[in-house]
């Protein structure tokens, strides 16, 4: 298994470009199957995660075709073909390596009238269940089995009808799953409590772009007034706020100064109201955001929250900021119930936090030493390799596959602001 060496203590200086946002991409891949027209994403980013959805989408009998060098500079394209559909199940095998799977549920059901995913199972965060999903979809008019392990949805007559369904809480994926299936409803369909996330709107707004009828994009209150058929399009994904956001970590850890190119400021104010809070200059630029450190990181409280509240997949990052701050940070986790598993290894290099619950309490160090670690989730390894551009020495970040799942040439990116950092191929 490959991993990530650094040799920290360098101050991170230059450009960064920001690739397509994977939370964004998941979601736009499976509206392909709403129509038998072809539907173009660009600004794709080179993930790990998009190249299994469209594995996932192969399986079904969706052709797929990539444009642009991979692994080269240029904007990657893909190009999703659902003009024939040869199954409707999403096999566990394919599952199982990514959960984001069980968002071509509610397209599938809407298109072909009946769907089949296995349980996506929980993962190192939490158990995340898909209750909200089903929920949702039979509000709609679905009929939902569950067996085997796998959950199975019918629209009677092979279409749904619509309705009106008030989320309990706040579920991103869920939401998603509803909005795709309600673009082919017979009648209208209302979202109450709606995820507003900006990959939500973007799912909006491509799914307008291709022909579907929603009112009220970007509040709680989704109207979905149901179409015949949706068209193909060609549509641009949006600027990865998390990956921006992740990278604005490093400027601030390092003492540097980061611009994040193609950065959109409006999706992540509460990212760098934060940042501000924490002493760091945000200037927004005609190219993105420049973030730059003005002296000692200054603590923090932070809460995350649903859109526009500030991210859950910001609080790992934060978080290895906090740990060279000029005093105690509070950090509260109210999303997942189990997203602390970066600090573990972050206090094997000298970071104190003590953590109760979903609660989090970081004392500011004055330094950090390198160490060999390893993450079980995404998030939490990007903040292991923040804490280790900081740390004094050394630092392996193992198991860089959870990296690869959502940071595109992570490496190449950051030596370009003068990190010392390679992969190495693991035995
Ligand atoms: C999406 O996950 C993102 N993933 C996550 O990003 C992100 O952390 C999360 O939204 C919250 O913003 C993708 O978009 C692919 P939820 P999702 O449904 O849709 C509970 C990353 O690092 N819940 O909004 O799975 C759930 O357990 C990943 O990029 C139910 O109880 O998140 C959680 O506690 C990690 N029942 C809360 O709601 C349900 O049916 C929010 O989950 C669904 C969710």
């Amino acid at each position: 298994m490959d991993s990530i060496w650094i040799e920290g203590g360098k101050r991170l200086e230059g450009k960064i470009p920001i690739s397509g946002a994977k939370n964004a991409v998941l979601t736009l891949i499976p509206c392909a199957l709403l129509t038998e027209e072809k539907l173009t994403l660009s600004n794709l980013p080179r993930l790990a995660d998009v190249d299994s959805f469209s594995h996932l989408m192969n399986e079904l009998g969706v052709g797929t075709a990539f444009a642009g060098k991979k692994g080269g500079r240029t904007n990657r394209a893909i190009t999703l073909d659902a003009s024939h559909i040869d199954s409707t199940v999403a096999p566990y095998e394919l599952v199982r390596k990514m959960r984001a799977s069980i968002l071509v549920l509610g397209p599938m059901l809407a298109r072909m009238g009946e769907s089949t995913v296995s349980l996506p199972g929980g993962c190192a965060i939490g158990d995340r269940p898909i209750e909200l999903h089903l929920r949702a979809l039979e509000a709609m008019g679905a009929e939902i089995e569950l067996a085997e392990g796998y959950v199975k949805a019918i629209a009677p007559g092979g279409k749904l009808p619509g309705g009106e369904y008030t989320f309990p809480v706040v579920s991103v994926g869920a939401t998603e799953n509803a909005v795709m299936a309600a673009t082919l409803c017979t009648g209208t369909t209302h979202l109450l409590n709606a995820a507003r996330e900006p990959e939500i709107v973007d799912l909006c707004n491509c799914l307008v772009a291709m022909g579907a009828k929603i009112d009220g994009i970007g509040t709680s209150h989704l109207s979905i007034t149901g179409v015949e058929a949706l068209h193909g399009a060609d549509y641009a994904v949006m600027p990865d706020r998390i990956e921006a956001g992740s990278y604005a970590c490093a400027a601030g850890i390092t003492g540097g100064s980061i611009e994040l190119v193609g950065a959109r400021a409006s999706d992540m104010l509460a990212t760098t109201n934060a940042l501000a809070a924490a002493g760091l200059l945000t200037e927004f630029t005609d190219e993105g955001i420049k973030v730059s450190a003005t002296g000692k990181l200054r603590p923090l409280a932070i809460s995350t929250a649903p859109y526009p509240g500030f991210a859950t997949d910001m609080q790992a990052q934060f978080m290895a900021m906090m740990t060279l701050a000029d005093g105690d940070s509070y950090m509260e986790e109210t999303i997942f119930e189990n997203r602390y598993m970066h600090v573990p290894e972050l206090r094997r290099m000298g970071a104190e936090i003590e953590t109760r619950g979903r609660s989090a309490i970081v004392r500011g160090v004055e330094g950090l030493t390198g160490a060999k670690v390893m993450a079980t989730d995404l998030r939490a390894s990007m903040s292991l390799v923040l804490a280790g551009l900081a740390a004094k020495g050394e630092t392996e970040v193992l198991r860089v596959y959870h990296l690869d799942r959502g940071y595109e040439r992570l490496e190449e990116k950051l030596a370009g602001v003068g990190a010392t950092i390679e992969r190495r191929s693991g035995g």
